[in-house]
């Protein structure tokens, strides 16, 4: 397995620094989520510019920004530094998601963070799904469902199969349009029941584009 992409990121992060505003993703989960604060732990899988976990984090949710770009983790690492005061808690580690050994070591660390503080997790993907490999897909959920022992819950937007020929703003990078239907047989199959469920347009619109996504929430069984 490999981190597909992993130059066109850091190239991308290197030049980029615009995209610091939240989603319109992270506002819905939170307005769903926001009665979980106190006894929840939120990771952000493939996190990129971090612009989502510092919205978590600045409205109370104790977070953990993950991505595979050095630069990126680097450059949150300052902005965290620069902006938000000690009393946010918030975090961000470089971790290669396609690699079985730095996946196991995550789920073992963020299992006895969250058993030590008494917390559940709350994983948040945005963008990610779609941005990997079917085998980096499933070394994830199975990993979680391997390691986790704690309640959790993944939320996930990313883009569908319905997406493929409509334009986009950056159209030059790695991108698996997700079959939801084979998606969700194969979670169920895995052990997950399916909470939540959307697809369509509308839901993330940036600069001209307005992509067909999907939303979905699951939990481990
Ligand atoms: C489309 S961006 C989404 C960023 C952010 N979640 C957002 O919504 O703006 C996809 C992110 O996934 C990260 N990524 C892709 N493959 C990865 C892997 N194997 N391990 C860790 N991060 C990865 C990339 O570095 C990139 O930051």
């Amino acid at each position: 397995m490999n981190y597909i992409n992993k130059q066109y990121w850091e190239k991308f992060y290197k030049k980029r620094v615009d995209l610091t505003e939240s989603s319109t993703f992270s506002e819905f989960i939170f307005r769903k989520k926001e009665r979980m604060i106190k006894n929840t732990i939120l990771i952000d899988l493939g996190c990129g510019t971090g612009n989502d976990t510092f919205y978590f984090a600045k409205n109370g949710f104790e977070v953990i920004g993950i991505d595979g770009s050095e630069e990126v983790i680097k450059n949150n690492n300052i902005t965290l530094k620069k902006y938000l005061n000690t009393n946010n808690k918030v975090h961000f580690d470089c971790v290669d998601l396609s690699n079985e050994n730095e996946v196991q070591k995550l789920m073992v660390k963020l299992n006895e963070i969250s058993m030590s503080q008494e917390k559940d997790i709350l994983f948040y993907t945005r963008f990610f799904l779609h941005a990997i490999t079917d085998e980096t897909e499933n070394l994830i959920f199975e990993s979680i469902l391997e390691n986790i022992q704690i309640p959790c819950e993944i939320v996930s937007e990313f883009r569908t199969k319905e997406d493929e020929e409509l334009d986009k703003v950056f159209d030059n990078h790695y991108r698996r349009y997700i079959d939801t239907d084979l998606l969700i047989t194969k979670l169920i199959n895995l052990g997950f029941s399916i909470q939540e469920f959307s697809k369509g347009r509308g839901l993330s619109i940036y600069k001209n584009e307005n992509p067909f996504l999907a939303r979905m929430a699951i939990k481990k069984n």
